[in-house]
């Protein structure tokens, strides 16, 4: 199929949400209103670990507009989120375990007077020694906050025999690295509403990438059947995944409120609050082991990888799970140890942020590989292509690529449009700028983990007039997933795309299409559109063929117009006949992603389905006198299959790259003791757009066949390699090898000095 073919596939068409939010029209969670609106806030733990005694509103009673507290005596269902674990109670009991979680919340007529009331909650309760180190909280001495051995989850892979294979290397290196944590900083704090209706269910509208977590959630927590509740999105105002856990917890304490006050009931978070609660990128500590023979051949590989989890399970186990299937690197290698640990802490719970667990360990083992290249006195990419997976080759699970994998053309775009080879480092008074390399892969869609989740429906109704509407369960927040979708509509049905309209997500519409993360909607719901529209198609083929008077194989379709010789017919027209034949004009679709295979004991097996690649190479300048580092440019290149929106895949690659040099180089959130130090905009310092480097970006679009027209993932991958390049950048450009994100400007120079 040449791109030529398509109308709309492949064209970078403007966005379909793009006017409705740059005029400022869209309504976010916190516009919208209901009739006796109430407003709660949450009362919330001012320390690590507390034992709670008492709470005491009386103070707050004497509030004018103040309607009271709801504590976990409230909830009508189970105190318990139903999330991977269910260990984390919707409000606890007896013991709260994290500086910020939710104790209670307070309702008033307005916000500003919950927040107020809430402040004047006295607390009565007495401090717990907590554990805020996760290395420590594995040691078998260690104070034991969760389980019996603060073990979240812990995870294995072992192929070979890497211990004895490291004896016969002739080069070995091993080093250990630290991430810190990541803050999503979307502009839309968390927010939900909950509106009790008159036959005792529940609607609740929540700015969310998973409406269907959502549900789960507040049906628990209000004892609800599941069509007792409906969750529908509001226009999300970024999620980066931090909208994948918590707005169920939101959701939730708001219907519990909405339940007892029998009102509708807003919870909106302020930015503090949503730093402080909200789930975050895992901190991680990796030590990570490389052996090669003379000639650069990697032998083997042994990792152990451990995130810091936080107090709560949330989603550790799916995220370390990416981590630990990732974390050998996009290479072949016959023997590999990973072992990996998810471990509890007194502390914010972490959960997913762009990339799931590989951005981190991708930082670890990127840098050691580079660090190898040095060692062995080989070419840093040299080495790479040496080892690095193509069609044919098998990964650390033991999993054969058998197609779509365009890793190395990727690598030889990057290092042919920076001028790799011919690259050396530059010398201007105190600064040095060099360049620096990674590759990355990452599995699209949920995996063998979360196989049970990995599937997506969709739900296609044609109007009389022609015009579409397309509901799914996969949401937009940012990404274009609408425009995406909408293309893939209107190509499958040759309807011209002003016709189509993606409904806003309603779970009561739609069937359960599992959470918008890893990348899966344009595989997963694209699909699904797909095997809507077919039937359709047909219908409406037929009857153009029949009003062009010609055999339905001698039309021909294209940008909402079909044709026959000099006859041309519109899309509408066809519709209108298939009215008239009173055929079917709706059609649901269902998508299920093909199955993994994969043994959980040894890790071995196919993890994912399908992966998607990215290789980077990092222009870095950096201040040896001051630490300070300038990205002037990164050189990117994708292997997403398909590119369905040429224009909006170029965004996700700038954001995606933004991201990645923040948590590289400038995002430190800073918890001391358990208590968050940092937690606005003004002292988390993140990159704005006068930071952003020039950005380089290229595609090798390698067809995936079970892609919704040979597309795979693009969402998460442009931030994935960005911090390891830049750090093999740093190392090149003044000899520093640093094992520590970010690489804030005086922590380099330490290490600088420290070398001296
Ligand atoms: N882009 C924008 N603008 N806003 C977002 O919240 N989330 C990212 C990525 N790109 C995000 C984004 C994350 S974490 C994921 S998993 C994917 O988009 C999800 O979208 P997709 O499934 O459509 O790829
Ligand atoms: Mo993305 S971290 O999978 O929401």
């Amino acid at each position: 199929m040449s791109k030529d073919l398509f109308s709309f596939v492949g064209k970078s068409l403007e966005r379909v949400d793009g006017a409705v939010k740059a005029e400022g029209k869209a309504l976010y969670g916190d516009d919208i209103s209901f009739p006796n609106m109430i407003y709660a806030a949450a009362v919330r733990n001012p320390k690590p670990r507390i034992e709670i005694r008492k709470m005491d509103d009386s103070l707050a009673k004497k509030i004018k507009g103040y309607f009271g507290i709801v504590s976990f005596k409230d909830i009508k269902g189970k105190n318990s989120w139903p999330l991977v674990m269910n260990d984390y109670p919707f409000l606890p009991e007896k013991e709260a375990k994290f500086y910020g979680e939710t104790l209670a919340l307070v309702l008033a007529e307005n916000q500003r007077t919950a927040k107020k009331a809430a402040a004047c909650v006295r607390l009565d309760y007495k401090e717990l020694p907590f554990i805020d180190d996760p290395l420590k909280a594995l040691e078998k001495k260690s104070l034991k906050i969760y389980g019996k051995d603060n073990i979240i989850s812990s995870f294995k892979i072992i192929k070979g025999d890497a211990d004895k294979a490291f004896k016969d290397c002739d080069v070995v290196i091993e080093k250990e690295f630290r991430t810190n944590y990541q803050v999503h900083a979307y502009l839309e704090t968390q927010t939900a509403t909950a509106v009790p209706e008159p036959d005792g269910s529940i609607t609740v509208y929540s700015s969310t990438q998973c409406p269907f977590y959502v549900l789960d959630a507040v049906a628990a927590a209000c004892g609800l059947p599941n069509n007792k509740v409906k969750v529908i999105q509001t226009v999300t105002g970024g999620g980066f995944g931090g909208k994948e856990d918590v707005p169920a917890l939101v959701a939730a304490h708001a219907a519990i409120c909405a339940l007892k006050f029998n009102r509708p009931v807003r919870l909106a978070y302020d930015r503090k609050e949503d730093f402080m609660s909200m789930s975050k990128r895992h901190p991680s500590w990796a030590r990570v082991k490389y052996g090669a023979d003379k000639n650069g051949k990697i032998k083997a590989c042994k990792v152990k990888y451990v995130l810091d989890g936080g107090a709560y399970a949330t989603l550790s186990p799916i995220v370390l799970w990416r981590g630990t299937v990732h974390a050998a690197g996009p290479y072949k290698i016959e023997n590999v140890f990973i072992e990996t640990y998810a471990a509890a802490t007194n502390k914010v719970p972490c959960g997913a942020y762009r990339g799931f667990g590989q951005p981190q360990i991708c930082f670890a083992q990127e840098s050691l590989i580079d660090d190898l290249a040095e060692k062995l006195g080989i070419d840093p990419i040299d080495l790479r292509l040496k080892n690095m997976i193509q069609s044919g080759d098998k990964t650390a699970t033991g999993q054969k690529i058998d197609e779509s994998c365009g890793l190395k053309e990727l690598t030889e775009i990057v290092r042919k449009k920076s001028r790799w080879d011919k690259s050396e480092v530059k010398i201007n008074g105190d600064k040095r700028r060099a360049l620096g390399f990674s590759c990355a892969y990452y599995g699209v869609g949920l995996g063998a983990k979360g196989r049970y989740l990995d599937r997506a429906g969709a739900f296609v109704n044609i109007y009389r007039d022609g015009s579409v509407q397309v509901n799914v369960g996969n949401t937009e927040m940012g990404q274009g997933a609408l425009t995406v979708l909408s293309q893939i509509a209107a190509e499958t049905l040759n309807a011209p795309m002003k016709n189509i309209k993606l409904a806003e997500v309603d779970t009561s519409k739609v069937p359960d299409s599992g959470p918008t993360v890893a990348s899966r909607t344009t595989l997963m719901s694209g699909n699904a559109i797909i095997e809507a529209c077919l039937p359709l198609r047909e219908n409406i083929f037929s009857a153009a063929a029949e009003l062009l008077k010609a055999g339905k194989n001698k039309i021909t379709a294209y940008g909402g117009f079909f044709y026959f010789g000099k006859k041309k017919i519109s899309f509408e027209e066809a519709v209108k006949e298939c009215w008239s034949k009173r055929l079917k004009m709706s059609e649901q679709g269902w998508y299920a992603a093909p199955n993994t295979t994969f043994d959980i004991n040894n890790g071995q097996g196919n993890a994912y389905v399908i992966y998607s690649y990215s290789a980077d190479i990092a222009d870095v300048e950096v201040d040896i006198k001051t630490g300070e580092k300038t990205v002037h440019k990164i050189y990117a290149a994708y292997d997403v299959g398909r590119i369905i929106n040429p224009k909006l895949a170029h965004a996700q690659a700038h954001g995606g790259i933004l991201q990645g040099m923040g948590w590289a180089i400038m995002e430190n959130l800073i918890v001391k003791d358990g208590i968050m130090k940092n937690p606005n905009f003004t002292d988390y310092v993140l990159p704005i757009s006068t930071d952003a480097p020039q950005y380089d970006i290229s595609f090798s679009e390698k067809l995936y066949k079970h892609g919704p027209y040979k597309a795979k993932g693009m969402g998460e991958v442009p931030l994935i390699g960005v911090a390891a390049a830049v750090r093999n950048a740093v190392k090149r450009a003044c000899g520093v090898s640093l094992t520590y994100c970010p690489m804030i400007s005086e922590k380099t120079l330490k290490t600088i000095n420290d070398k001296k």
